[in-house]
């Protein structure tokens, strides 16, 4: 196990009509707030309504940026920075999932920067200061309530690329299962698929000697393949929407990496992909992580013996290291079907048109990844295998 720090700064507010509490948390940080939402389910759920009495309720000044897109974008960040500066805001809440607080963090971090908030996504410049935020969130999936990571599209250029500080984690998050209710089918599917991602990238590590984290990694995965098919069958399912819920939370709160080298190659493979074609992050991952575990599981097939035996149950006897490891990889590409995620880019209409310049693009700082380390060839090799 290698040396680690663990710091989360976020408060979590759990568990139903838990936005009761918002007024209270929202006081301390001041009175002129900047709510942040997305295309209108807040308004469709009712929960726009609570949110609004809530903050009346301690007096504060509100305004608003609606229309955070999925894959939220530059330009949409740069007009909640506009606001932040023009309306001297003192707090922004972020009421949505994961690109709604996305766009939240850009826009804390921009406001109190000079320069160009793009800036942060390139390495160019690091966030020294930030605007405090808060979250409701109303979809199980990328774990940005209680991390400091925010991912930006600059539709422009056609680039996807992320940012992490400790400044911006929320100061809380309210997580009411009960709010996910709303959420449909496929986007629930997809945030399976990223909650599962986020293990995937964590757990698949050279690093040796980490069973507290390698478990940690499999009771997330055990509990989200349980509840997401029942979360599936029935959304008002309110114990299958908290455990899914939770176990978001903590696939990407900095619980598993501690003391492990971590791989990412696959999330930065999907981000040039969405890059381009502005599909689902979930669905991005579906198609192309169980081609990169094909791809990479021979470099130490242990783990995904582990894996398969310890996630999967498959039967390990009188089998391969090689037999069994592919069998818990098709259990994967199985689960991943059977909730009706996309197997192969060709179903979301993409061709090989791009496959170089987007493994161009995910390589441009040099190989990606640790489990295998993987340079613009093998991004190629995985692309093609995702067709
Ligand atoms: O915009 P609204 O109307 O709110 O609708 C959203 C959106 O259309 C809808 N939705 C959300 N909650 C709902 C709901 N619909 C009905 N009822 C509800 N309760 O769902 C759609 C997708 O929302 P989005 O926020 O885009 O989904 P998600 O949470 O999966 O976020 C995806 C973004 O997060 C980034 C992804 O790359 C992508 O840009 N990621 C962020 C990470 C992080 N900050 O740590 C890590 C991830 O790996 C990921 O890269
Ligand atoms: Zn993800």
């Amino acid at each position: 196990m290698n040396a680690f720090e663990l710091y989360n700064s976020t408060k979590v507010v759990f568990g139903e009509d838990r936005v009761s509490r918002l007024g209270e948390l929202v006081q301390p940080f001041g009175k002129r707030i900047l709510l942040v939402y997305g295309g209108g389910s807040i308004k469709n759920s009712g929960l726009y309504d609570q949110v609004k009495a809530q903050l009346a309720g301690i007096d504060t000044v509100v305004h608003e940026l609606p229309g955070i897109e999925p894959n939220p974008r530059l330009s949409t960040v740069n007009k909640g920075i506009q606001i932040c500066r023009d309306e001297d805001i003192q707090f922004i809440l972020a009421v949505g999932g994961g690109s709604v607080i996305d766009a939240a963090k850009a826009i804390a971090a921009g406001a109190l920067y000079d320069g160009d908030v793009w800036d942060f996504t390139i390495g160019k410049a690091v966030v020294k200061q930030a605007l405090p935020l808060g979250t409701i969130l109303t979809l199980a999936a990328t774990g940005s309530e209680m991390n400091g990571n925010s991912v930006i599209s600059n539709w422009e250029t056609k680039q996807k690329r992320a940012f992490g500080s400790r400044l911006v984690y929320p100061k809380f998050s309210i997580l009411d299962p009960k709010l996910t209710y709303t959420v449909p089918v496929n986007q629930t599917v997809n945030g399976i698929v990223d909650i599962m991602s986020h293990v995937f990238e964590q757990y698949f590590s050279l690093t040796t000697d980490t069973p507290l984290q390698e478990r940690f990694g499999e009771s997330i995965l055990l509990t989200v393949i349980e509840n997401g098919e029942k979360a599936i069958a029935n959304g008002s399912d309110y114990n299958a929407r908290a455990n899914l819920l939770l176990a978001g939370t903590y696939a990407l709160n900095g619980t598993l990496p501690i003391g492990v080298v971590t791989d990412w190659a696959t999330h930065g493979i999907e981000h040039e992909v969405s890059a381009i074609y502005d599909i689902a992050h979930g669905a991005g991952l579906a198609i192309i992580f169980p081609n990169w575990m094909k791809y990479v599981y021979k470099e130490r097939v242990d783990r995904f013996v582990q894996f398969a035996v310890r996630v999967w149950g498959v039967d390990a006897n009188g089998k391969t290291d090689d037999e069994i490891a592919l069998e818990g990889i098709e259990a994967t590409r199985a689960y991943f079907t059977r909730i009706g995620a996309p197997a192969t880019l060709g179903e979301l209409g993409i061709n090989d048109e791009n496959i170089q310049r987007m493994a161009e693009e995910a390589t441009q700082f040099g190989p990606i990844g640790s489990y295998k380390k993987l340079a613009k060839e093998d991004v190629v090799n995985i692309l093609k295998a995702s067709l």
